[in-house]
């Protein structure tokens, strides 16, 4: 079993494959990133690059996976997985859901002290998820078999500081922080932390998360054998 994982952040898929025994290959644009997951998998082919363009040729890979790594506004990257998956080749991606009606949207408010146009967009980078919508892309770019599962997903803190901080790292706190300043963005995140500290618990936020499983049409090198 060969798979990528694209826009692999820090690598943790690579790492949890790997534990189950594949030879992974992974990208990702971050070079610090990219850092964490090598020394987490130094035995991993992982690569600083743009999913867009992938370093691999045609055909290379069994599986291709992504964790909210492909967004409404980045759609060609599916193109390019199409590209470097095998025929019958299996894809796996993982998009924010209805964030709205989540019971853990508290935890991603502080995203919209960005200026209103990087919020248009991180509203445009969440339609993947919208009913249909992930479907008929994945079909556009010639997958079949296409599956939408619902995939649990909670973060936890320990305090709203340690949240506020986490949430800080993310890439788009990067944008709201460059509109707000960073103290004002963490205060704005602990204080919206605050009022869902529960006693003797950690701080949890639920949020929905859509997984779509799809195929790259063909047999797979194992059918043919
Ligand atoms: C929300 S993070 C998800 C990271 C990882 N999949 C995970 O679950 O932890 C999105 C990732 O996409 C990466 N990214 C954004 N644009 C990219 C591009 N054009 N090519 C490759 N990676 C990209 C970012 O560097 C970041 O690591």
């Amino acid at each position: 079993m060969w798979p990528v994982d694209v826009a692999c952040g820090a690598g943790l898929a690579i790492e949890l494959a790997r534990a189950r025994g594949a030879a992974c290959a992974g990208i990702d644009a971050s070079p610090r990133l990219v850092a964490v997951a090598r020394d987490r998998s130094p035995d991993a082919d992982v690569r600083v690059g743009d999913m867009h363009a992938m370093p691999w040729p045609d055909e290379s890979f069994d599986v291709a996976t992504s964790f909210r790594g492909i967004w409404g506004t980045t759609p060609e990257a599916l193109g390019e997985i199409h590209r470097v998956l095998a025929p019958g080749g299996r894809f796996g991606l993982t998009v924010w859901g209805h964030i709205k009606v989540s019971p853990g949207a508290w935890a991603l408010a502080p995203f919209r002290l960005a200026a209103s146009t990087k919020v248009g967009n991180q509203a445009a980078m969440v339609t993947l998820g919208r009913p249909g919508v992930g479907e008929d892309l994945l079909a556009r770019f010639g997958f079949i078999d296409v599956e939408r599962v619902g995939v649990p997903f909670a973060w936890e803190f320990s305090d709203p500081e340690m949240y506020a901080r986490a949430l800080a790292s993310t890439g788009p706190a990067y944008e709201a922080i460059q509109n707000v300043g960073e103290p004002a963005f963490l205060a704005a995140a602990a204080d919206e932390a605050r009022s869902h500290v529960r006693d003797g618990l950690p701080l949890r936020a639920e949020i929905n998360v859509v997984g779509y499983l799809a195929r790259k049409p063909g047999a797979t090198r194992r059918e043919t054998a």
